[in-house]
């Protein structure tokens, strides 16, 4: 019987999941289907009833509702716990259960480059939703995080919530510092490049070992990894987030392995095509 997924969100008509989770299905024969819907805010619980009456066996949650679906759902996953979030739901024998994949699928996309996570450090350059996602997957995997945030209380907060889940964590000014001399992973999670603007402060200094990731992937190389390129770093831009992050959903709904190759080649194609351009 075919299983029925979606995405659901508030813009939503840029998503590239559909594409990437439909090339999937076709690669390994999968009777599914994979929609995009728009939900505005203040029918969010509405949707979720709809979803459940039309016989969705799950789907994403992208902005601005990944915390406010929380109270419409039954179970949540120890991941969707500690990132506060869900991005993922599950229906499992009329239950809703809320899984978050954001966090492990920025650790899946750099586990590669990294080569180990523990005790090395990480600095991450911003405290909003998605940093603290890949903050305390990080954490969770034995590294140090440090946070640097422009508005320096939210970092702060962040801090704290990752020592209150047994991780170790400090945080500092949003300006260059002492922090770059022994990082071994950098990561730009602020939206400053998304318009193809400068960063606020260069990386100068930083050890050719790190690894330096922008979550941004369009544009695919922002000013911000332009230069941590010249300073010698390997980098890597959001694009590796959006797959992991996708294929562990794909595997938290339909078990198996999710054929990244395929879902990889789905997104490049998308982010080829003039209209991301
Ligand atoms: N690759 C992926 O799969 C993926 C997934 C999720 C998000 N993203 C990207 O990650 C970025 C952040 O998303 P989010 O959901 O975390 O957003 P968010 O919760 O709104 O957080 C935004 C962050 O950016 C900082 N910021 C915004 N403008 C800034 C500026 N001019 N100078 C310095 N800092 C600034 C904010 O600092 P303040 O706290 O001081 O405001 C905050 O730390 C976006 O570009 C989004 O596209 C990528």
């Amino acid at each position: 019987m075919e299983k029925h997924f979606a995405v659901i969100g508030h813009p939503i008509e840029h998503t590239l999941s559909p594409k990437m989770h439909k090339a999937g299905y076709e690669a390994l024969g999968i009777d599914a289907e994979y929609q995009r819907f728009h939900v505005e805010p203040n029918h969010l619980a509405q949707a979720v009833a709809g979803l459940c009456a039309l016989g969705f066996s799950g789907w994403n949650v992208t902005l601005p509702h990944k915390e406010k679906i929380i109270s419409c759902l039954d179970i949540l996953t120890p991941e969707a716990r500690r990132a506060g979030a869900v991005n993922t739901v599950k229906i499992l024998e009329g239950q809703r259960i809320g899984h978050n994949t954001d966090g492990d699928g920025f650790v899946r996309s750099v586990e590669k480059e990294l080569n180990g996570f523990k005790r090395k450090k990480a600095v991450l350059l911003g405290a909003g939703g998605a940093s603290k996602g890949i903050a305390l997957a990080l954490a969770e995997q034995g590294m140090q995080i440090h946070i640097l945030n422009r508005t320096p209380e939210k970092a702060k907060i962040l801090m704290e919530l990752i020592k209150q889940w047994g991780g170790t964590a400090t945080s500092g000014d949003f300006a260059p510092g002492a922090w770059i001399e022994d990082v071994d992973l950098l990561v730009q999670t602020t939206s400053v490049g998304l318009q193809g603007e400068p960063f606020p402060f260069s990386v100068q200094g930083i050890p050719d070992r790190a690894l330096v990731v922008d979550i941004i992937f369009n544009p695919r190389e922002t000013a911000f990894l332009q230069e941590a390129k010249k300073q010698g770093c390997r980098t890597l831009n959001g694009l590796g987030m959006l797959l992991y992050q996708g294929a562990l959903a794909w595997e938290f709904w339909l078990g198996g392995q999710a054929p990244v190759e395929v879902m990889r080649q789905a997104l490049e194609d998308q982010l080829n095509a003039d209209v991301y351009k």
